[in-house]
């Protein structure tokens, strides 16, 4: 009998994780309780929402397990700043009175948390370690090499690791300042975006540019060596000792400042984009040969922030470096709560692990909470809110698919919400993707943004090679592939003029496929496959939204408008359904239309609006 809680906190993205006899009971972040984006605050929400699924008290845990060593942080952190000083005292006392006051503390704090309730030790696992035990464990293979790569943790940026059975081994590692991750969010703040969330927004923006900087970024910001290891030219950043990433040297080797945030997006951010991009794929390139070379193993499982780049990883598979790849949902820090109680699981108390292809342990990673169609019912109903009930899920199906063809965008909030910081169909909002007008449509009236990044499709997975070239599943939407050629369209005179705007809003619109609203400007897509078994009630919409129009595919994208985290329960769905222009509000067997709602008015959309801060 064994129950573990796992954490991660103070970084960003706080989550809590509970396991209980080797089932993965419950994982959340706590951003979703608090609707504060990426909140690093101590989970409380989300611990509490975990011991309630499991019908459990503080006292009754066996195990506390926290994802990194808040001590060695803090030796990195000291020492940096000893190498830097006096430079950096400024960001240094900046972060001291958190680190004095908690951080160092963590087993107080952390006792202190679950109500003075738990007695027993406090585990703390490696960073990366961490990491690595949430790319491997979960997966489906018997053994496999680990790739970790995220901007730090404690003093490693990387690491190549060996996974056998119920055993994980970190091999080698990189060490801080020579850091991927930090590489890339150098240029993520210095495109003018923001650090730690923007890097989407960053590997978005460059199949726009041409990758012109490669070779200037090899030869002066990073020397790439053959096994993917790197050391970084500290001249040019300034994550050591300053409040910025990068530095005035940075500046004049591109040309000019960083790009202010709202401003407009022009060439150089575009080619920049390509350019870190292109650098960072070989990277992960070169260290998975390695890793494959270290380990011999067949398979790889990666994790940590850089494996959230889902093109990268495309990239990786197409290279056939090995068999196949794995990737967990929470891929970045949330995922170390996750790491840290398989952890304590698998390698410390030596539990059997059984590995096998149908995602028995973190199924479909929907971990969260879930509402039953009576408590829906009871708020609905204390609000007075219009709305239809279907028992029947077939006339569920059958009118929610009715509104998407007919190009009405739906919020889809059904079953227990996502862990991970994809909507994978439990927490979305979705639309027909054959429509043409869908993407800006979604983008100004949903997400109040005009963005020059295409949706996200989900596909039904034995339709997966119909519409993409891609020959498995990707249940996490965590590849991306190119939609196949059959599906694109000739372009006309027009239309490659437009592809040429320094508007990128304009390129992005041009319809490049049968499929337009999902299809990026390269022909790419990142792609959601869906089955029956990990998605129940998605599947079946999707099988049906085929059936009424012959198309397998759809719009994914998350449940939120901008800045706001992804909704968690059915009360902020409604919200964000009434301060959107959402058409279609499905709360599990419940349907509301916005045309029979009342009239919100600009003043309360607009405090709804400016209670999020721009991402
Ligand atoms: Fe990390």
């Amino acid at each position: 009998m064994s129950r573990i809680l796992g954490l991660s906190a103070f970084y960003h993205d706080s989550a809590a994780t509970l396991m209980v006899d080797g089932r993965v009971v419950a994982a959340a972040q706590e951003e979703r309780f608090t609707r504060k984006k990426h909140d690093p605050n101590f989970p409380k929400h989300a611990v509490d929402y975990c011991l309630r699924e499991g019908g459990l008290q503080p006292e009754d845990l066996d195990y506390v397990v926290f994802y990194d060593k808040p001590l060695l942080k803090f030796d990195r952190l000291l020492e940096t700043y000893l190498a830097f000083a006096p430079a950096g005292l400024r960001s240094f006392l900046m972060a001291m009175p958190l680190w004095l006051k908690t951080k160092l503390h963590l087993p107080r704090e952390v006792r202190k948390a679950l109500d003075g309730r738990y007695r027993k030790n406090i585990v703390f696992t490696g960073h990366h370690e961490s990491h690595a035990a949430s790319a491997f464990f979960p997966s489906p293979f018997d053994e496999a090499a680990i790739l970790t790569m995220d901007g730090v943790g404690e003093w490693d940026t990387a690491s190549i690791g060996h996974g056998k059975g119920n055993k994980i081994e970190l091999l080698k590692t990189l060490r801080f300042p020579h850091s991927l991750g930090l590489l890339y969010s150098a240029f993520t703040y210095f495109t003018g975006f923001r650090v730690n969330s923007g890097e989407y927004k960053l590997m978005g923006l460059a199949p726009y540019g041409e990758p012109k900087y490669v070779d200037l970024i090899l030869d002066q910001l990073v020397d790439l060596k053959p096994d993917g290891s790197l050391a970084m030219n500290m001249k040019y950043f300034n994550y050591c000792q300053g409040l910025t990433m990068t530095n005035g040297e940075f500046d004049r080797l591109f040309g000019g400042p960083p790009r202010s945030s709202e401003s407009m997006i022009t060439q150089r951010e575009m080619d920049l984009a390509a350019s870190i991009q292109k650098v960072t794929e070989e990277a992960v390139l070169r260290m998975a040969r390695h890793a494959r070379e270290l380990t011999g193993a067949k398979h790889l499982c990666l994790a940590g922030g850089v494996a959230l780049n889902c093109v990268a990883n495309g990239l990786l598979l197409r290279e056939k470096i090995f068999d196949d790849i794995w990737i967990p949902p929470p891929a970045g820090d949330a995922g170390g709560a996750l790491g840290g109680a398989l952890f304590v699981h698998y390698q410390l108390l030596e539990n059997q692990r059984r590995p096998g292809g149908s995602d028995r342990l973190i199924r479909g990673s929907l971990l969260g909470p879930e509402f039953s169609n009576d408590e829906i019912d009871r708020f609905l109903k204390s609000q007075n809110v219009p709305h239809h009930f279907h028992p029947d899920e077939k006339e569920l199906l059958a009118r929610t698919v009715e509104a998407m063809a007919g190009e009405k965008v739906v919020g889809w909030f059904q079953g227990r919400m996502e862990f991970g910081p994809r909507a994978l169909g439990s927490r979305s909002i979705i639309g027909d993707a054959r429509s043409e007008k869908m993407q800006s449509q979604m983008n100004l009236r949903i997400k109040f943004r005009e963005s020059f990044r295409p949706f996200a499709p989900s596909v039904l997975a034995e339709d997966v090679s119909t519409y993409f070239e891609l020959d498995r599943e990707s249940p996490y939407m965590l590849l991306v592939a190119p939609v196949r050629r059959e599906l694109r369209c000739e372009l006309s005179e027009e239309q490659k003029r437009a592809m040429k705007d320094p508007d990128l809003r304009r390129r992005v619109n041009v319809k490049r496929s049968t499929i337009p609203a999902i299809t990026h400007v390269d022909m790419s897509a990142r792609i959601q496959t869906v089955d029956e078994e990990r998605h129940g009630r998605y599947y079946r919409l999707i099988r049906e939204f085929k059936r009424q129009t012959g198309c397998g595919v759809i719009i994914n994208i998350s449940f939120n408008i901008r800045g706001e985290p992804i909704v968690c329960t059915p009360q902020d769905a409604y919200r964000c359904f009434l301060a959107s222009d959402m058409d279609v509000l499905v709360l599990e067997n419940h349907i509301l239309y916005k045309t029979e709602q009342p009239e919100v008015s600009k003043a309360e959309r607009a405090k709804y609006l400016g209670s999020f801060s721009l991402d």
